[in-house]
């Protein structure tokens, strides 16, 4: 991907590189971050140690999930740790990787002249037999997935199937309804 943007756009520098760990060479102007922080853990020191590497008058924009509550979320969290799984999954499993607003409100005023800050539901209308496995196997399935062989995986994906199945039937029209919250905030230095 990133050597395909190079060829396309060279006059951009792309790198490959932990979140976690990077630090630009110089303050920038301008940081975005579309639905990636919520991989990360300790948002009370990365979000401050964002605000630090812009300079005076730079914006941070951040958009994450902020669904982990809803059933698509929660039947993760309880089959993973359930009493088949808990040994092997219950590292995995982040019940609540995004806080509060209130949370962002404090942890980002302290660091920045100007914030806005709002929470939108999307209202997605999926297609297709219980879409919204699919949609969670591109996600916060991902890690689970990965930590088991193939059978077991097989077992686990059909237990969260059945339970999906029952938590969000088909509409009047046959399609899905995935109510999905977002949280976006946008930081001036
Ligand atoms: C839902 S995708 C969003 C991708 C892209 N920002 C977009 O808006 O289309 C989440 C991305 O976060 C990346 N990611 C997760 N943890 C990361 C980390 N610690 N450092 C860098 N990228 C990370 C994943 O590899 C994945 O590409």
């Amino acid at each position: 991907m990133l050597s395909q943007a190079q060829t396309k756009n060279g006059s951009i520098q792309w790198v490959r590189q932990d979140i976690a760990a990077w630090r630009p060479e110089q303050p920038v102007d301008l940081i975005v971050s579309n639905a990636a922080l919520h991989w990360l853990d300790a948002h009370d020191t990365l979000f401050p140690r964002l605000m630090g590497c812009l300079n005076d008058g730079g914006e941070l924009g951040v958009q994450m999930p902020r669904n982990f509550h809803a059933p698509s979320h929660q039947i993760i969290t309880e089959i993973a740790t359930n009493e088949r799984w808990r040994d092997r999954l219950l590292g995995l499993v982040r019940p609540s990787p995004v806080s509060d607003p209130r949370f962002y409100l404090d942890t980002l005023s302290a660091c920045s002249s100007s914030l806005d800050l709002w929470e939108t539901t999307y209202w997605h209308i999926l297609q297709g037999e219980n879409p919204i496995v699919g949609w969670t196997m591109g996600t916060a399935l991902r890690p689970i997935m990965e930590a088991l062989e193939e059978d077991e995986g097989r077992d686990l994906l059909s237990a969260y199937a059945k339970r999906i199945a029952d938590a969000y039937p088909p509409a009047a029209n046959g399609k899905t309804v995935f109510p999905f919250r977002r949280l976006f905030m946008i930081a001036r230095k």
